[in-house]
């Protein structure tokens, strides 16, 4: 007899340890009982399983533990599942890191995801009905706009960091494959995501954390840079609608419609939290230093999310002032959360939970 389980639809999701994988992974395993979620990842710092303990003992859910950047290895998995769809994820991702060790970035970001679209040629040949190759993108490849201006799908690519050189290094992979051989291939290129299971080296959660605990809150520069902020539901849900919707070859620019000079961002997380926490008003903007500028710093994106609107009907469903409350009283509610990423002790949950030690 067939099990249900082995006429399922098998997709792999890269990085789903991480801060947007693992809202990914929550919504397609939840959504779509009738779809296998591999997850695979490698469990850097940034991957924590604990973010998906709500859903690990699902029947669809798997979690497997490796490194995209092992070519041999990718292949095999592929092989043995025979995946119907990747969305991938995995990546460094935190520009602070890619100035200090960018070599890392190249090995994980590029040389991963040509083993993972090389595994995907290999596997599907040249049947492709059905198929799709979904690579999660940012809008840092598109530069640094001025005051004025908007970053389309038609952007022309100009990335300044090397973070935002290995993902536009590996956007051109991803077209090329379906330029050269017709993979199946969709990008989506994101602004700035906030939300919970954030690792708190990035602004908004460490923000969060320096204001509880009444720590020094540095802003680089002037805090002068502008982004555009989205919160991370809204992206998962985005990236559910292109995955089903999209089309093959396409492009989508995903964003909150929403922009913020960090400074004045900072200073609504500042209010938020005094009301918050029963502090005084304006007691927590005492917090904020100001820091050297990082190297490079692009001052401003800003993405028109308007071809996603207008062909596939998404927008995003809360608003910013929504958004960060719900996120604050998040990280404030999660403190053990928080206190076990800031300790270490999350990298301990794989052993615990899947090794019995
Ligand atoms: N965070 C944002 O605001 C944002 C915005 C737009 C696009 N993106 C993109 O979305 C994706 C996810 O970003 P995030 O913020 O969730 O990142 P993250 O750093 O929180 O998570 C990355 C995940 O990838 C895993 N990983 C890293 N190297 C790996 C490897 N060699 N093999 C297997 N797994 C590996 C990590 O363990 C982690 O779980 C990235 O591709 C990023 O470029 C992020």
């Amino acid at each position: 007899m067939v099990s249900k389980y082995e006429n399922m639809k098998t997709i792999l999701i890269t990085g789903g340890a991480g801060f947007i994988g693992s809202h990914v992974v929550r919504l397609f395993v939840n959504k779509y009982p009738d779809y296998k979620i591999v997850n695979l990842d490698k469990l850097t710092y940034a991957g924590n399983l604990a973010n998906l303990k709500d859903v690990e003992n699902k029947p669809n859910y798997e979690f497997v533990k490796g490194d995209i950047v092992d070519g041999d290895f990718i292949l095999q998995l592929f092989e043995e599942r025979q995946f119907d769809g990747v969305i991938h994820l995995a990546a460094e991702s935190h520009v602070d890191r890619s100035i200090s060790n960018p070599t890392e970035f190249v090995y994980t970001n590029v040389i991963g995801t040509v083993n993972l679209l090389n595994a995907a040629k290999h596997i599907w040949k040249d049947d492709f009905s059905d198929k799709k190759f979904y690579h999660i993108s940012t809008d840092e490849v598109y530069g640094s706009l001025g005051e004025e201006g908007i970053f389309t799908e038609e952007t022309r690519y100009d990335p300044h960091s090397p973070y935002s050189a290995s993902k536009a290094s590996s956007d051109h992979f991803v077209r090329a494959y379906h330029d050269t051989f017709g993979l199946p291939v969709i990008i989506s290129n994101c602004s700035n995501n906030y939300g919970s299971y954030q690792f708190p080296e990035k602004l908004i959660p460490l923000f969060i954390n320096n204001i509880r605990n009444k720590k020094p809150l540095p802003v680089y520069g002037k805090g002068e840079n502008v982004r555009d902020w989205l919160w991370v539901v809204d992206h998962a849900r985005a990236i559910d609608v292109i995955y089903h919707k999209g089309k093959t070859g396409d492009t989508y620019n995903i964003g909150g419609f929403n922009e913020w000079k960090n400074i004045d961002l900072i200073r609504t997380m500042c209010r938020v939290m005094d009301k918050k926490l029963g502090r005084e008003e304006g007691e927590s903007e005492k917090l904020i230093t100001y820091v050297k500028d990082r190297a490079g710093h692009d001052l401003r994106y800003a993405i028109d999310a308007t071809k996603i609107k207008n062909e596939l009907g998404w927008e995003p469903s809360v608003q910013f002032e929504e958004g960060i409350s719900k996120t604050i009283d998040w990280y404030l509610d999660n403190e053990e959360w928080m206190k076990n990423v800031t300790s270490g002790d999350y990298q301990k949950y794989y052993d615990k939970q899947y090794l019995n030690r």
